[in-house]
């Protein structure tokens, strides 16, 4: 279901305005990922037209001298199995919009402005221990319905064989928008906590543990 479009009829439905807020913004993701990371919907902007620069730096298109306006960010995270162990050369597809909240998609319509120098999409690989990195910047929260407003958030698309595909979002902790986005809060509470991404204090990159169901 399009983030978009997801009417508030489904959304009473699915008992999702119930008045129980439940704050996990401060909450810490587990060292070893637990919960097999949920699905979430892909939203209406995956990237339709292709592009030759899918590199792990988002913050720089092609060989431009030029970089990204906002916060530059480093995500950083493993791909495991539910049995614990890491998944060496799994798809990481990520899409995002810019730092103004908005997506390079002839179907957004948000006013944001582009960023021409900001690549919006990549697909990665993870190494031999199951790792993946990048670095992007923190993409805007933007307007997905009248009264709400997604907050910043990252689109991955995880995929190897023998494992269930997940299309999901990852978050930033200590975000005030997280405590009341339709799609996060629609997530158990421990589901809720494996998709919000902490900051490792030490480098400064955030942290995405992601976990895939054997088929
Ligand atoms: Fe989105």
């Amino acid at each position: 279901m399009s983030e978009k479009f997801l009417s508030r009829r489904k959304v009473l439905q699915a008992g999702l305005v119930s008045g129980v807020s439940l704050s996990v913004s401060t909450a810490c993701a587990s060292e070893t990922p637990k919960t097999v990371t949920p699905r979430q919907t892909s939203g209406p902007f995956y990237p339709i037209v292709e592009q030759a620069d899918k590199d792990a730096d988002l913050t720089v298109v092609g060989n431009s001298p030029d970089i990204a306006l906002g916060d530059i960010v480093t995500v950083e995270g493993g791909v495991y199995g539910d049995d614990g162990s890491p998944i060496a050369d799994a798809v990481v597809d990520i899409w995002q919009a810019n730092a103004a909240g908005r997506y390079a998609h002839e179907t957004d319509r948000n006013q944001a402005p582009l960023d021409p120098n900001f690549q919006g999409w990549a697909i990665l690989k993870t190494d031999a221990n199951g790792r993946y990195r990048f670095k992007t910047v923190k993409p805007g929260a933007y307007p997905a319905a009248s009264g709400w407003d997604r907050p910043p958030h990252i689109h991955f698309k995880v995929s190897r064989r023998g494992y269930h595909e997940i299309t999901t979002q990852m978050y930033f902790e200590n975000e005030p928008l997280n405590d009341v986005d339709l799609i996060l809060k629609a997530l158990s509470e421990p589901e809720q906590i494996s998709v919000i991404a902490t900051r490792n204090e030490v480098s400064g990159a955030f942290s995405f543990e992601i976990v895939l169901r054997k088929v």
